[in-house]
């Protein structure tokens, strides 16, 4: 019987988090959410990652009850969510008391599947979440955050895959952020987790570097058991190739994809307007849409070479691009060679900058790699070079052992500050996420229900 290849589709969340910068409100998806139900998706990832924070900052919608209104139009697909670990949807970590919480009332609002990794791989900053989505009843996704570097082997990777079993993980995850896996990088890599773990694996990529639908191919030839898609109009460039056209190769190929046609053709033709929309009032730009083979060159993210270009403009200094280029992978090996994923793309790019501009390695310093020297963002994939560690911190000790364990917990002061601002523990959740955007969101809200009238601030 022909092998079946199972997708997530991905419009929802990272197609639009990649493209159109997260902003699709839940106004203009809701019509498709029926559809998109019955298409046969093994998921459907809609939650998480940047949805949270832009849901508050641009859109005024609470993000909890936008779960809630997908779950009820989506009673029969699994709900899935991007959650970056002991940082959960933010750039640093969080109390343990928070992070259970908050795993906590994602699956009572509707979640199924939670998809946790971490910028380092370290997974003692998987473990509180991985615990308490399998205590929820939720399907924890164990996920490696993919790079390449002298120290980044498959016995590593592998390691890391047998712990996050241990930790509960019912699926393993490679997510390839960059779009930087090539197809017989992905061979080799499904094949090493496939010999070493009995469980199904998804992989993530981008098509960022053109890679991807061949990296898909020969990631289904080694057993892949789930790949994540975007349907059509929201494919390609930055986000994830296309599902109708995966659906289509693989049949041919010879195996069994679930997805229904009329279902799939129904949201491509609706996702074009909407895209078309984003395309006239400048959210989505052509450049997202290209192929961009720099990142192969060297091996850093799209997004970090736009960073690096739009910092350099910034100080009029574009004519160092060449040098900052160089400088980012010395950092990043200075640093013990971190994923480059959300926050440590920032931490590097924005150090590799200094270093050439300052003429002086590590003469000014940003308090996030300091930070990151002291072990906050958790154990680093080598060590960090000493001298640079030393140069760094002075006389001050690193970490040695989990950051979180020196954070006292937040969530029932917070709440006790709140008082009747908020009414769930979701939004104590949300206030303790986002203080400043959930507040706000908080007092209108309260503003509207007693009928009083709103004033908007303008800022002068
Ligand atoms: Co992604």
């Amino acid at each position: 019987m022909a092998r079946k290849v199972q997708f997530v589709e991905t419009v929802l969340r990272d197609a639009n988090q990649s493209l159109i910068a997260t902003r699709l409100p839940y106004d203009k998806f809701e019509p498709m959410l029926e559809t998109i139900d019955k298409a046969g998706y093994y998921a459907a990832e809609c939650w998480g990652g940047a949805t949270f924070d832009v849901c508050l900052r641009y859109l005024n919608e609470d993000p909890w009850e936008r779960l809630r209104k997908i779950r009820a139009k989506m009673p029969n697909t699994k709900l899935q969510m991007l959650l970056r670990g002991q940082n959960v949807l933010g750039y640093s970590h969080y109390p343990d008391d928070f992070v259970r919480l908050f795993v906590q009332k994602a699956v009572e609002n509707g979640m199924d599947v939670i998809r946790i990794f971490d910028a380092l791989n370290d997974v003692t900053n998987m473990k509180v979440a991985m615990e308490a989505t399998v205590k929820a009843g939720a399907i924890a996704s164990g996920t490696i955050s993919y790079t390449t570097s002298p120290v980044h082997t498959h016995k590593k990777y592998v390691e890391m895959v047998k712990e996050l079993k241990e930790m509960g993980a019912s699926t393993i995850c490679i997510k390839d952020m960059a779009g930087i896996m090539g197809p017989q990088e992905a061979y080799d890599m499904v094949s090493a987790i496939k010999d070493a773990v009995d469980l199904p694996i998804d992989l993530h990529t981008h098509s960022t570097t053109g890679l991807a639908f061949m990296t898909y191919l020969k990631a289904v030839e080694a057993g892949v058991d789930i790949i994540d898609t975007a349907i059509s109009p929201f494919s390609g460039g930055t986000s994830q190739p296309a599902t109708e056209t995966l659906a289509y190769a693989l049949r041919q190929l010879g195996y069994e994809v679930d997805l229904d046609d009329a279902c799939t053709k129904k949201m491509a033709d609706y996702f074009k307007t909407v895209r078309d929309d984003f395309v006239k009032d400048g959210t989505l730009m052509p450049k997202s849409m290209a192929t961009d083979t720099q990142c192969l060159t060297y091996q850093v993210p799209g997004g970090m070479l736009s960073n690096l270009l739009s910092q350099l403009k910034q100080m009029n200094a574009l004519d160092r691009f060449d040098e900052a280029l160089a400088e980012t992978p010395k950092v990043r090996a200075d640093m013990g060679y971190p994923p480059l994923v959300t926050p440590t793309s920032q931490m590097v790019g924005v150090q590799a900058v200094r270093n050439v501009l300052d003429g002086q390695r590590y003469k000014t310093v940003s308090k996030e790699i300091k930070a990151y020297c002291r072990g906050e963002y958790g154990k680093t994939p080598a060590p960090i070079n000493p001298e640079i560690q030393k140069q760094i911190l002075g006389d001050e000790k690193p970490l040695t052992g989990r950051y979180a364990d020196s954070l006292k917990p937040v969530v029932e002061d917070t709440r006790k500050k709140l008082g009747d601002l908020a009414k769930t523990d979701e939004d104590v959740l949300s206030y303790i996420a986002f203080p400043n955007l959930a507040e706000k969101f908080l007092e209108e809200r309260k503003a509207k229900e007693e009928n009083v009238a709103t004033y908007s601030i303008v800022e002068c």
